[in-house]
């Protein structure tokens, strides 16, 4: 499997480490930035560098594109693949708006090529153990579900005088919409990797952080058919872990008990039996967890497009995560609930899932 990387930043390197885990060769990098993207390719003994994405794909012609680029220039990287003949695996979010993410996928469709979202927060072990935890019945009936994690990553500190999460991602800053569609997506996302499918959404949200355009702290409530679910996170908390905990902290209540995760990690559950409660650690490996969510994820990619089988965060997929992305900063602008899935998704949803 020849693969053909766009961009050189922030995420290329745990890319890169995913391909060389999952036995595929990288043949070259794009990126406007060429310094950057040399230094990059020299590190991992990338053979090429280009400046420009179609002269790179007309001169590798690589069976895959890995889309590791700025969100305003997903779906025009995935047009270009597309074009070229070449299966897609790209970085969240799929693009700006939903309007967007749909042609993107109609692009891959008529081209027949296959396309993946690069969603790794639900190959983190610690939810991969508690989803498997939930589906043994462990906890009984998920009825409540909280994830929140919350940060000084736009807002400075005696520590970071350039706050963390703007030094390390500096794009951060001028993002229109930052907390939810850039990183509360994960969390939409695992919420319905482990509950399912909500049906309706409502949301809060604020900028804190002089620093940035976008909003910076986020609530949004999700409702599931038998289930309720509040996501929350900030970057503009003093006080809170700095640098920031590895994990969202995640609480979730079933019929029969609790389970938990730690900052940390640590997967835990209290299940109440007639002998009183009965704890116990889950085992989950959270050894840099960070850096393995990303090879599992092109791992899974790699795989799926080898034997032919299904994506779990192919276009039908992701795209609710993204419905229902677009659809918390509806509420939060309008003070409505927003039903899901959204008007403009409802009428795609059957060829959407046609899309193998
Ligand atoms: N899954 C995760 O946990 C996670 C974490 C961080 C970022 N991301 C996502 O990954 C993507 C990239 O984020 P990043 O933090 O690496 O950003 P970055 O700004 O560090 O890197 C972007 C790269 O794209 C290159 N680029 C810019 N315009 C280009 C163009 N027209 N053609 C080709 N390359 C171009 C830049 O030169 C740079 O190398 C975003 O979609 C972001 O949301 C995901």
């Amino acid at each position: 499997m020849r693969v053909l990387l766009i961009g050189s930043g922030f995420v290329s390197p745990y890319h890169l480490a995913g391909w060389a885990k999952a036995g595929a060769a990288v043949v070259g990098i794009v990126s406007p930035d060429e310094s950057a993207a040399r230094a990059r390719a020299q590190a991992f003994g990338i053979p090429e560098v280009h400046g420009d994405a179609a002269a790179a794909l007309a001169a590798l012609k690589p069976d895959v594109v890995d889309i590791c680029s700025p969100v305003a220039c997903h779906v025009a990287h995935v047009r270009l693949a597309a074009r070229a003949g070449a299966h897609v695996i790209c970085q969240k979010p799929l693009a700006e708006s939903l309007e967007d993410a749909l042609d993107a996928v109609r692009a891959a469709r008529d081209a027949g090529i296959r396309l993946m979202v690069h969603e790794n927060f639900r190959f983190r072990p610690w939810y991969r153990v508690a989803r498997a935890a939930l589906a043994e019945g462990r906890i009984g009936r998920p009825f409540y579900l909280r994830s929140d994690l919350r940060m000084p990553g736009t807002v400075p500190t005696q520590r970071h005088p350039v706050p963390w999460s703007l030094q390390r991602q500096p794009f951060f800053r001028k993002l229109a919409r930052f907390v939810v569609l850039e990183s509360m997506i994960h969390q939409i996302d695992v919420a319905r990797f482990l509950l399912g499918e909500p049906s309706s959404i409502v949301a809060m949200m604020q900028r804190v952080s002089h620093d940035i355009v976008g909003e910076d702290v986020a609530s949004l409530m999700l409702r599931f058919p038998d289930a309720q679910a509040i996501l929350e996170r900030s970057y503009a908390t003093l006080g809170a872990d700095d640098p920031p905990a590895p994990s969202e902290t995640l609480r979730i209540e079933g019929t029969k008990g609790l389970l938990t995760v730690s900052r940390a990690g640590e997967v835990d559950t209290v299940v109440e039996t007639p002998e009183g409660q009965r704890r116990e650690r889950l085992m989950v490996d959270t050894a840099d967890a960070y850096a393995r969510s990303y090879a599992a994820t092109i791992g899974h990619f790699a795989e799926a497009l080898r034997r032919g089988t299904a994506f779990e965060t192919g276009p039908a997929d992701n795209l609710r995560t993204l419905d229902a992305t677009f659809a918390a900063y509806r509420s939060a602008e309008q003070s409505t609930v927003e039903r899901l899935p959204g008007a403009m998704l409802a009428p795609h949803l059957a060829w959407l899932g046609d899309i193998r």
